[in-house]
């Protein structure tokens, strides 16, 4: 690209998807911004950088295709999977939980979910179901918007901050201001973080975990990032250093693990949950109440709530996602080591980014540096999320706004998972101009 593209028709398309220009943008749905991007490069023969979907960047893991097409042919096709999860699927989810968590979950406590999309819409109805003065799920910000909206569809309180501005014990301060409340009846973040490649630290998941037993709120982990901070190595299974965990501070716990970054098989729709055995066990009276039984969590969950969503999850993804556990133990599958192209492929872009003035807006985990990973966070000097993107569209650039995510920063989200070598040149070009004209 030696010039940035003819404005009119950029905004002529952003006019034809439904917004009045290209100003829009910014507050334009991703699926919106994902049309615009394909309707410029169709019609201006443009190959844009692509930084807005989350999308995995690599294949899907071989031997979770084996397994899905042996057990298809298999003839499981035909039948509803059972709705607690195949028996091969819980006993390896415990064993790649024990190896690569450090945690000890039974296969019992472990149920397969449609994606942990599904986990979490589940867990949000269950946790403000089961008891009726907590009506309140607490976003620990900046978070996956989804979920938000997960709990709008379903008329669920939310509340949320951005955690930046508490980081370290500042945390507990925050913490108790809001949990003590007693509207709050779960929270949720994930680790490492999706905008922004944060990861907790120990001493933020112990003042989590402390304070969630104080006030008795279900802590949702979200590790849809399993093992990807790589500043450090985890790849060795039933080897320390582990994943960092809330359990190791509260029983009041769950964890979402989905197949879909971790072995890029997002298209198959696969993950689990998985709960903590004293949380399993508990009864609630609002369960008892509302469904007429004991109030057992893990009976109320599968049974009625995950039940009624979609009658079980595929059955031959779920011995693909069997299988690629199994692999992971064994130490047969390096998906930590797979993964990792992620982080080098950010700390390319990062590098030109910088090197042409855009900084990274959340730089920092405490005092160290954000790993490089899937996701990454970067501004432009006094710019707005929108005034930045709406700029950056005219030089082949896309990202989408923080706003969505709960961020209190302004800037853009990018992903680097559809990035190739090839193209690490043109964003530098592509660059220059724009840091050129603004
Ligand atoms: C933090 C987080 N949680 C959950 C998900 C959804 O995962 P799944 O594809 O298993 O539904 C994503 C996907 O982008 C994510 O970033």
């Amino acid at each position: 690209m030696e010039r940035p593209l003819d404005k009119q028709t950029v905004d002529n398309i952003c006019i034809a998807n439904g917004l009045r220009n290209a100003k829009e943008l910014g507050a334009a749905s991703i699926r919106q911004f994902v049309s615009v991007v394909k309707d410029i490069e169709a019609k201006m023969g443009v190959e844009y950088i692509r930084m807005e979907i989350g999308e995995p960047g690599l294949p899907a893991e071989q031997i979770g295709i084996e397994a899905e097409h042996e057990a298809l042919l298999a003839g499981v096709g035909s039948k509803y999977p059972l709705i607690t999860g195949i028996e091969p699927l819980t006993k390896e989810a415990s064993r790649f939980v024990k190896a690569f968590i450090n945690l000890d979950i039974p296969p019992v406590c472990f149920v397969p979910t449609v994606g942990s999309m599904q986990g979490a819409f589940a867990a949000f109805m269950a946790l403000t179901q089961m008891r009726e003065d907590r009506d309140t799920i607490l976003f620990i910000d900046p978070g996956f918007p989804v979920q938000k909206s997960q709990c709008k569809v379903q008329g669920v309180r939310y509340e949320s901050f951005d955690v930046i501005d508490y980081r370290g014990k500042k945390l507990e301060e925050k913490l108790e201001e809001i949990l003590s409340s007693g509207r709050i009846s779960g929270m949720i973040y994930s680790n490492p973080n999706n905008p922004t490649w944060m990861c907790l630290t120990e001493e933020e998941l112990e003042i989590i975990g402390r304070l969630a037993t104080k006030y008795d709120v279900i802590v949702v982990e979200d590790l849809a990032y399993l093992n990807m901070d790589f500043r450090e190595d985890r790849s060795k299974p039933f080897e320390p250093p582990y994943q960092p965990s809330v359990a190791r501070y509260t029983e009041n716990c769950m964890h979402l693990l989905s197949g879909s970054k971790m072995f890029s098989y997002a298209g198959q729709r696969i993950a689990v949950v998985a709960l903590n055995p004293a949380l399993a066990d508990r009864c609630y009276e609002g369960f008892a109440k509302r469904y007429g039984n004991d109030g057992q969590f893990r009976r109320n969950f599968i049974f009625n709530i995950l039940y009624v969503l979609s009658s079980g999850v595929p059955h031959s993804a779920q011995y693909a996602l069997a299988a690629m556990f199994r692999a992971a133990s064994d130490g047969r599958l390096d998906y930590v080591g797979h993964t990792r192209e992620y982080a080098r492929r950010a700390a390319r872009v990062k590098e030109i980014m910088i090197k042409n003035g855009f900084h990274i807006v959340y730089d920092k985990d405490c005092d160290q540096e954000v790993s490089d990973g899937f996701f990454f966070t970067f501004g432009y000097k006094d710019m707005t999320g929108e005034q930045l993107i709406n700029k950056l569209i005219y030089y082949g650039i896309s990202a989408i706004t923080l706003a969505p995510t709960g961020s209190t920063r302004q800037g853009l989200r990018g992903c680097v998972s559809m990035i190739s070598d090839y193209q690490y040149d043109e964003l530098d070009k592509r660059l220059q101009l724009f840091s050129r004209d603004y």
